[in-house]
C-alpha cells in the first residue's frame, strides 16, 4: 500500500542544482529533497576544478560570454548565455556566505573581495576566472549547501528515494485534463515500498547521464533518470548528442573513473604520447592543452587508436614538487596510493564520458514543458553549453538555475493550486524479480555499444546499429519492468535505456560535426546552428 506525503515543493535531487533551489525555497515554503541512495551521492560531491565566473579586475563579461560560445560552436543560446555568466559573482558570494572555504590570495585577507579570490585557469578560458577548493571544489560545495539544509526547519531531507515516475494528471482520482505536474512516485530503498510525494510544484534536479557509457567519470547514480521522467510524462528533451568527454580520466585497471583536472593543463601540465615522448597538442590546436574540451579529447582519442596504446600520459613532473602538492593535493594522495608520484612521474590517462550537456528543454525561469514542472542544473538543456560546455560552466548552471526555479515558483506561488486526490501507485500486480542476471546483462550491453558505436567519434552505420539493439532491449526491458517489483537497478536500466534511445535518435538527426558531435559522414559545420529537439 502506498503512502501519500505533502509538500508545498517536491525536489528531487540533493546535488548543487536541487540544494540551491531547496535553501532559496525554505523561507516561504515546505521543501522535500529526495536523492536516491546518499545525499552526498551526485556529481557535485567529485567536482574538482571549480567554478568560472567574472571576478578579476582583467577579466569580463564579453569575454566569459564569448569563450562560453566558442566553446559551444555557437549553438548556445546567447540569452541563457548572458543570464548565467552575469549571475556568476553574486552566486560565489552566496556560497562564500554560506562558508564554502575558496582558495585566497594573501590580498584577500585583507580585502575580502572576491576578486582576490585564487584563480585558476582551465581549457577554453581565455583568462583566470575558476574560483576553486584546492582539487576537490564539489566536496566543499556539496558539504555546506548540505549543512544549511540541515539546519532549515523548512527543509526535509529524504534519502534512499530512488524517484520512478512523475505525479501527473493521468494519476488524478477524478482525470482534470489539466496536465499538471504532482509530485513523484519513488521507491523506498529501506522499505521496498513505493511512496507518493506531492506538491504544487515539482523540481527535476536529477544529474546527468553518463552512466550510459562504458567509461565515465560520473558516479553510479548518473542513469539519466530525471531526463527519462520527463520525457515520459510529455515534456521535450534538447541536444541530447552532445556528450562530453573529458580528455584526462585516469587510467588504471583497479580504479576505473577517477578525474584528472583539467586544471593540472592549467597549471602547465602536457599531454605526451608515451611511445614516442612527443608533446603533440599543439600540432592539434594552437591553444595547446588548453584547447576546449571535445578538441582535447579527440586529439587524445585519435594518438591511442593511430598508435595502439592502451593511454596517453599527463605530465606536470616539470613543475616544483611544492607546487604540484600545494595544488592537487587529494589527486597528488590518491596516485601515490597507486603507486604513481605526480610530482616526478606522468599519470597515464583516457578520455571518458563526462558531462551530458543536452537534457530537459528549460527557459530562464528553469519552466520545463508541463506546468507545475521545473528543472535546474545537469538534466537540463537550458541553452547555455551548445554544443560543448566550458569548464566550470556546471556548477555555475547549477546555481543559477536553481535560484531561478525557485524565483519563478515563489512569485507565481498564487498561481499554483494544492494537489487534487491522486491514485496510489498499484503493487498488487507484480511479483519479485526471479533473474536478477538480466538487469546486469542488459545494463553491461548498453553501456558497451554505447562506448563502441555512440562515443567520440561517430559514423551513421554504428549509430544506426546502436539504434537496432536499443529496439531489441526496449522490449526486454519493458516486459521485465511490467511484471516485476521496482528495484532500483531496474528503474536505472529502465531510464539508462531511454537515455540511450535520446542520445542515438538525437546524433542521427544531426548531419553535421558540431562540438561534441563528430560524425565521419558529416564532417562539415552548418551555417545555421540548430538544436536537436525531441517531440514524445
Ligand atoms: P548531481 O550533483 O549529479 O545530483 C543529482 C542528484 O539527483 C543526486 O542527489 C541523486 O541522488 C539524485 N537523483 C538522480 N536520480 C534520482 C532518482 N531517480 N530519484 C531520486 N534522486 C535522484 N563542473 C564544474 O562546473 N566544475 C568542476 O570542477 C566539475 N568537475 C567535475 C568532476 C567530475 C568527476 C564530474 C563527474 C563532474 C564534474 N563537473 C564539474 C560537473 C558537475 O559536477 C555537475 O554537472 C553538477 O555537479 C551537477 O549537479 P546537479 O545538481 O545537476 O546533479
Ligand atoms: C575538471 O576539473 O577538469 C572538471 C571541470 C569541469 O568539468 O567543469
Amino acid at each position: 500500500m502506498s503512502e501519500n506525503a505533502h509538500y508545498d515543493v517536491v525536489i528531487v535531487g540533493s546535488g548543487a542544482a536541487g540544494l540551491t533551489a531547496a535553501l532559496a525555497l525554505a523561507d516561504t515554503a515546505k521543501v522535500a529533497v529526495l536523492a536516491k541512495g546518499s545525499l552526498t551521492g551526485g556529481s557535485t560531491a567529485w567536482a574538482q576544478g571549480g567554478i568560472a565566473a567574472v571576478l578579476d579586475e582583467g577579466d569580463t563579461f564579453a569575454e566569459h560570454i564569448h569563450d562560453t560560445m566558442v566553446a559551444g560552436a555557437g549553438l548556445n543560446r546567447r540569452e541563457t548565455v548572458e543570464f548565467v555568466i552575469e549571475r556568476a559573482p553574486a552566486a560565489i558570494e552566496r556560497l562564500i556566505a554560506l562558508g564554502v572555504p575558496f582558495n585566497k590570495t594573501p590580498e584577500y585577507e585583507a580585502s575580502g573581495d572576491a576578486g582576490d579570490l585564487h584563480l585558476t585557469r582551465e581549457g577554453g578560458h581565455s583568462h583566470r576566472r575558476i574560483v576553486h577548493v584546492n582539487d576537490a571544489t564539489g566536496w566543499a560545495v556539496q558539504e555546506a549547501l548540505l549543512k544549511a539544509a540541515e539546519a532549515h526547519p523548512n527543509i526535509a531531507l529524504l534519502p534512499g528515494r530512488t524517484c520512478i515516475d512523475l505525479v501527473t494528471g493521468r494519476h488524478e482520482e477524478r482525470y482534470s485534463g489539466s496536465g499538471r505536474v504532482w509530485g513523484v512516485y519513488a521507491l523506498n530503498e529501506a522499505t521496498g515500498h513505493v511512496e507518493t510525494h506531492l506538491g504544487r510544484a515539482t523540481i527535476l534536479a536529477t544529474g546527468g547521464a553518463g552512466r550510459v557509457y562504458q567509461f565515465s567519470t560520473a558516479p553510479r547514480g548518473a542513469t539519466g533518470d530525471g531526463i527519462a521522467m520527463a520525457w515520459r510524462a510529455g515534456c521535450r528533451v534538447g541536444n541530447m548528442e552532445m556528450m562530453q568527454f573529458h580528455p584526462t580520466c585516469l587510467f588504471n585497471r583497479e580504479v576505473k573513473n577517477f578525474l584528472i583536472t583539467e586544471a593540472v593543463r592549467g597549471e602547465g601540465g602536457h599531454l605526451i604520447n608515451p611511445k614516442s615522448g612527443h608533446r603533440y597538442m599543439p600540432d592539434y590546436d594552437e591553444r595547446a592543452e588548453l584547447a576546449p574540451r571535445d578538441i582535447v579529447a579527440r586529439a587524445n582519442d585519435a594518438e591511442i587508436k593511430r598508435d595502439g596504446l592502451d593511454f596517453v600520459h599527463l605530465d606536470i613532473s616539470h613543475q616544483p614538487p611544492e607546487f604540484v602538492k600545494e595544488h592537487f593535493p587529494t589527486i597528488h594522495e590518491k596516485l601515490l596510493g597507486l603507486g604513481i608520484d605526480m610530482t616526478t612521474q606522468p599519470i597515464p590517462v583516457v578520455p571518458a564520458q563526462h558531462y551530458t550537456c543536452g537534457g530537459v528543454i528549460i527557459d530562464l525561469n528553469g519552466r520545463t514543458d508541463l506546468p507545475g514542472l521545473y528543472a535546474a542544473g545537469e538534466c537540463t538543456e537550458s541553452g547555455l553549453h551548445g554544443a560543448n560546455r566550458l569548464a566550470s560552466n556546471s556548477l555555475l548552471e547549477c546555481f543559477v538555475f536553481g535560484e531561478a526555479a525557485a524565483a519563478d515558483i515563489k512569485a507565481r506561488w498564487d498561481e499554483f493550486a494544492a494537489p487534487p486526490a491522486i491514485r496510489p501507485w498499484d503493487e498488487s500486480r507484480v511479483t519479485d524479480s526471479d533473474e536478477e542476471v538480466v538487469i546486469q546483462q542488459n545494463w553491461t550491453e548498453i553501456r558497451r555499444f554505447m562506448w563502441n558505436y555512440v562515443g567520440i567519434v561517430r559514423t551513421t552505420k554504428r549509430l544506426q546499429r546502436a539504434a537496432r539493439r536499443i529496439e531489441l532491449l526496449k522490449h526486454e526491458v519493458e516486459d521485465y519492468y511490467g511484471h516485476f517489483r521496482v528495484s532500483t537497478d531496474l528503474i536505472e536500466l529502465r531510464n539508462l535505456l531511454q537515455s540511450a534511445e535520446l542520445i542515438v535518435r538525437s546524433a542521427l538527426a544531426r548531419h553535421e560535426s558540431r562540438g561534441l558531435h563528430f560524425i565521419l559522414d558529416y564532417p562539415e559545420t552548418l551555417a545555421q546552428a540548430r538544436d536537436t529537439v525531441l517531440i514524445p
